[in-house]
C-alpha cells in the first residue's frame, strides 16, 4: 500500500475516538459511529501554482490522496454557478460532473484510495447516481464493480450508465434502506476484498467537501444560506465540513446557515430535526417522485443533524408538486436541466422567500445535484408541445399564432 495519508486521522463524531488512516474502517470500532477525516495542516489550498491543476484536485493537499501520481480523474469539480435572473441567489450545477452529479467529486477521491488499497471490488447500494458514478470510475480504474439497486425504481440514466460503464447490477425487491444492509453486511464478510463507494466511507465525502471551496473561490465569501437536498444526508455534512475547514483556516470569518430539503414523504431528517430528537425517526416507507433521494433511513443522519446544529440550519419539505414545479423553472427562466432531486433546494428557497423568511437580499446558493437527462420519464410530467404537421401551411398557421 502507498498512501499520502500517513498525517491524517479518522475521528469518530459521537466518541471522539481517533484512528490513524484506514481505508476499511468506515465506524468506529468502539461506539459504531460514523468517522470523521481530519490532520490537514493548514494547507494552502488556494495557491497559483495549484490552479492549473483539474477540478477537485486543486485542493489536493486538503483530500486523502495516494502519493501515486497520476491520480484516476475524470476532471471532475470546477462545475458553473449559474445566477438566478434578478435574484442574489446562485446555482451550484452539479449536473455538469463527468457523469452528471454531484457523486463524482467524492467518487473521483474514494477511488484512488480503493485502487491503492488492493481491493478487488467497489461495491455500492444506491438510488441511482453512487451507481453511475461508482461504474464509470471504476472502470477507469480496472476495478470490478457492484451497485445493488431498488428494482425499478431508480432513474433510467442512471440504471443505463450503470451497465454501459459496466457496473454488475444487483436489484432488491425493498427500497435503498435495504440495499445498503445488503451492501454493509457484504462490507464486514470481504473486509479487504471489498471497498465502500457509500457515503458512510468518509473518503467519499472530502471529494464533495470541495462544492464548499468552489463556492467560496466565486464569491469570494461563504454565502448567507446553502440550501442542500438531502437523501442519505452525506452531501450536506460534507459541504458543511468544507466551509468550517475555510473558516478554520482563515478564508473566511462568517459560515453559511446549512438548509437541508427533503420531499414530504420521504422526510426522515425533516421529522427527527423538527422532534428536536437525538435519534432517528425513519421514515418505513418513503415515497416521492424525487427518486434520488427516496430513503427512509439516511446513514449519515447524525452527522447532518450536527451540522444543522452547529451552523443555526433547519430542515424544510417540499411537496412533489412543489417539486415538478421548481424542475420547470429552473430549465425554462434559468436554463438549467436538472432531476427532480435536485429541484428541492430551488423548491424550499422559492418557499422561504414567499413566506418572508429569507429576502431578496440574502446571498444564496441552491445545489442542484443531478442533471435533467438522468431521468428522462418526467417527460411524463411536462404538457405536451409537440407539433404534427402534414402540410407547410400548417406549420405557417402555427407561427402566425407565436408571433
Ligand atoms: N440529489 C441527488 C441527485 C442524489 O442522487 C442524491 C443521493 C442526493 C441529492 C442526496 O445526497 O445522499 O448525500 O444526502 N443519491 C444517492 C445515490 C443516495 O445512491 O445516488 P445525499
Amino acid at each position: 500500500m502507498s498512501f499520502d495519508v500517513k498525517h491524517l486521522s479518522m475521528r469518530c463524531i459521537k466518541c471522539g475516538s481517533r484512528y490513524s488512516f484506514d481505508p476499511f474502517l468506515y465506524s468506529c470500532p468502539k461506539c459504531g459511529n460514523l468517522l470523521d477525516i481530519e490532520g490537514y495542516d493548514n494547507p494552502d489550498i488556494f495557491r497559483k501554482e495549484n490552479s492549473r491543476l483539474p477540478g477537485i484536485w486543486k485542493y489536493h493537499e486538503a483530500l486523502p490522496t495516494t502519493a501515486e501520481k497520476p491520480w484516476i480523474s475524470l476532471d471532475e469539480g470546477g462545475t458553473p454557478l449559474v445566477k438566478i435572473p434578478g435574484a442574489n441567489a446562485w446555482i451550484k450545477f452539479e449536473g455538469s460532473n463527468p457523469t452528471g452529479s454531484f457523486k463524482d467529486r467524492g467518487m473521483a477521491v474514494a477511488i484512488n484510495i480503493a485502487k491503492y488499497s488492493g481491493a478487488k471490488i467497489v461495491i455500492a447500494a444506491s438510488t441511482g447516481n453512487t451507481a453511475s458514478s461508482m461504474a464509470a470510475y471504476a472502470s477507469r480504474a480496472r476495478l470490478k464493480s457492484l451497485v445493488v439497486v431498488p428494482r425499478r425504481r431508480i432513474a433510467a440514466g442512471k440504471l443505463f450508465q450503470s451497465i454501459l460503464h459496466g457496473s454488475f447490477v444487483v436489484e432488491v425487491d425493498d427500497g435503498f434502506d435495504k440495499a445498503l444492509r445488503i451492501v454493509q453486511r457484504l462490507l464486514a464478510k470481504w473486509k479487504g476484498v471489498i471497498y465502500s463507494a457509500n457515503s458512510l466511507n468518509p473518503v467519499r465525502l472530502e471529494g464533495q467537501k470541495t462544492i464548499a471551496y468552489e463556492i467560496y473561490e466565486r464569491l469570494e465569501q461563504a454565502p448567507d444560506y446553502v440550501f442542500v437536498p438531502v437523501g442519505n444526508a452525506g452531501n450536506i455534512s460534507a459541504i458543511w465540513k468544507g466551509f468550517k475547514e475555510l473558516k478554520e483556516w482563515g478564508y473566511i470569518d462568517k459560515l453559511p446557515v446549512m438548509v437541508g430539503v427533503q420531499a414530504e414523504g420521504s422526510a426522515p431528517l425533516y421529522k427527527t430535526w423538527s422532534a428536536g430528537s437525538m435519534r432517528l425517526i425513519p421514515e418505513e416507507d418513503p415515497e416521492t417522485v424525487a427518486s434520488a433521494i427516496r430513503i427512509g433511513r439516511p446513514v449519515n443522519w447524525l452527522k447532518a443533524l450536527l451540522a444543522l446544529r452547529e451552523s443555526n440550519g433547519f430542515m424544510l419539505t417540499v411537496s412533489d408538486e412543489e417539486i415538478i414545479e421548481a424542475v420547470v423553472e429552473i430549465a425554462r427562466i434559468v436554463g438549467l436541466g436538472v432531476e427532480p432531486s435536485s429541484a428541492t433546494s430551488y423548491a424550499a428557497w422559492k418557499k422561504l422567500l414567499q413566506s418572508g423568511s429569507i429576502t431578496e437580499k440574502d446571498t444564496v446558493v441552491l445545489i442542484a445535484t443531478g442533471h435533467a437527462l438522468k431521468d428522462p420519464g418526467f417527460l411524463n410530467y411536462l404538457e405536451s408541445r409537440t407539433v404534427s404537421i402534414s402540410e407547410f401551411s400548417e406549420l405557417d398557421a402555427f407561427i402566425q399564432k407565436l408571433v
